[in-house]
């Protein structure tokens, strides 16, 4: 279909008061991305020639959005196209916003007016409604809900055709028992739009101008809306509350989680994954149960993500192992390491191949090398651990003086005993050797050594002398 005459309107300028929220409806997020960016990657899968988002309430924050969301998608666009913002000066309805957006939409031939707070809709659906309209004046998507409470109804005439849409609010009891319901995606000829809006009033319960009276003047011109019904109502639902955005999002997330499965990933418990629309997965992958991926998070063939781990921003490698309930942001995890369970790894961190970090390690801007070990119960911050180290239970080290961070650097092969204090600046030559409970705190020449000891002292016989009450000698 040519797409080299359209315009899509999308309509973001909505107070969202039933979100009672200090965020703009439209920038509440579904799977990590605020739901204005899931219909602008539908609309731009359509190589429109214009793209207008209508703003008003929180206008500044979902500009600044809109700008961060076309320099991230600037490749997934059109040359030459990028969304521009209008501004709504005042709450006026749906077909005031449109309006408003006539600056942008008036040299093409067909416009698509979308609504900012109807998230899930699939740019094959779109081009269906593009289609039904043909030569038409309008279509208009048509949704098919089990409970249409909120929505404008759509009634048909006799011919299948539209005849008009009732608010919900403005519906009789009798209308409101109709359950097709307007799902917020419409297509019109440019020519009819800017001859019908005009005509519009605002003589309905909220005062507004309504887009959807736009069917009733086409009635009255003898040219009936033509309908495209979607029976499938995972497509259509609106976010106007917080129950709403959690339906939507579970919507969302079942279709992400679906789409991952069929590419050769497996989900153990599909049903509590939880997998940004950002992310990207190998086939051969595996996610245990309640795991959670997001950001720029990516995981490479034969890796295994166990149950309950959260992982933020992070590239797991071929092969390697995340134990349950590892939490990790901005980290690097290398080909066949080992994670966890319960490991907590920090902004910085990067793990090479076959590195092992167990329980209860936490780690931050840490760089272990290959093969290096921290089985247990330590805390590496600001360091750089070589090859093959191994890092004994309850390892710390002191980077932080209360004003600065420093570095602990450790060569190949370094063995720390347990229960070791680093105190950074300081390096540890090649194979050095820590003996347990040491404060080190100065550098270690390659090879050698270092152990601090108090004398160790025993008294025989000191607990049953101490124990004796007064007056037994
Ligand atoms: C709207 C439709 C309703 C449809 C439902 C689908 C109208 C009059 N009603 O109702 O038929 O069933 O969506 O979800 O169109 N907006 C503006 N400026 C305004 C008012 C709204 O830009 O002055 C934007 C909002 O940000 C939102 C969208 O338009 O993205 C829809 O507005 P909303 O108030 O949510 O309308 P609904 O009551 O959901
Ligand atoms: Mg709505």
């Amino acid at each position: 279909m040519s797409a080299t005459n359209l315009a899509v309107v999308i309509l973001a300028a909505g107070l969202g008061k039933r979100m009672y929220s200090q965020l703009p409806k439209v920038l509440h997020p579904l799977l990590g991305e605020p739901m204005l960016g899931h219909v602008l990657q539908a609309a731009a899968r359509l190589a429109p020639t214009r793209i207008a988002v209508v703003t008003g309430h929180g206008k500044e924050r979902v500009q600044s959005y809109v700008a961060q969301w076309t320099a991230r998608h600037r490749a997934e666009l059109p040359v030459g196209v990028e969304p521009a913002c209008v501004e709504q000066p005042h709450q006026g309805g749906t077909g005031h916003a449109v309006q408003c957006a006539e600056p942008i939409w008036t040299d093409s031939d067909e416009v698509l007016i979308l609504y900012g707070d109807t998230p899930l809709l699939t740019t094959s659906t779109l081009q269906l409604l593009r289609l039904a309209r043909g030569e038409g004046l309008l279509s208009l998507l048509v949704g098919v809900l089990p409970d249409p409470t909120g929505y404008g109804r759509v009634l048909l005439d006799g011919a299948g055709q539209i005849d008009q849409v009732v608010e919900h609010k403005d519906a009789s009891t009798e209308q409101q028992k109709t359950t097709l319901i307007n799902a917020g995606m419409m297509c019109a000829s440019r020519a009819f739009l800017a001859a019908a809006l005009p005509q519009l009033q605002p003589n309905n319960a909220q005062g507004e101008l309504y887009l959807t009276d736009l069917l009733a003047v086409a009635t009255k011109m003898g040219r009936s809306g033509v309908p495209h019904i979607l029976p499938d109502h995972r497509e259509t639902q609106g976010v106007n509350n917080r129950a709403e955005l959690a339906f939507a999002t579970e919507i969302l997330r079942d279709r992400v989680n679906r789409q991952w499965m069929l590419l050769g990933v497996t989900l153990h418990d599909p049903q509590s994954t939880r997998i940004e629309t950002s992310v990207v997965l190998q086939a051969d992958c595996t996610l245990g149960a309640s795991v959670e991926l997001r950001g720029k998070t990516t995981v490479a063939a034969g890796a295994v993500i166990d149950r309950g781990s959260v992982l933020t921003d992070v590239t797991v490698a071929a092969g390697a192992h995340v134990l349950p309930y590892t939490v990790a942001t901005e980290a690097q995890i290398g080909p066949d390491a080992h994670v966890g369970p319960f490991a907590h790894l920090r902004m910085g961190t990067v793990l090479e191949a076959k590195v092992k970090v167990g329980n209860f390690v936490e780690t931050k801007k840490a760089h272990l090398q290959a093969g290096a070990k921290a089985s247990h119960l330590s805390y590496l911050g600001d360091a750089e651990i070589g090859p093959d180290c191994n890092i004994g239970a309850g390892t710390i080290t002191c980077n932080y003086d209360g004003v600065n961070k420093f570095k602990t650097v450790l060569g190949r092969g370094v063995f720390i005993g347990s229960d070791t204090q680093l105190v950074a600046p300081v390096t540890l030559g090649d194979g050095a050797y820590v003996g347990a409970g040491t404060t080190v705190t100065c550098d270690v020449p390659a090879g050698a050594l270092v152990f601090t000891r108090a004398p160790t002292v025993i008294k025989e016989g000191w607990v049953a002398r101490k124990r004796t009450p007064k007056g037994q000698h």
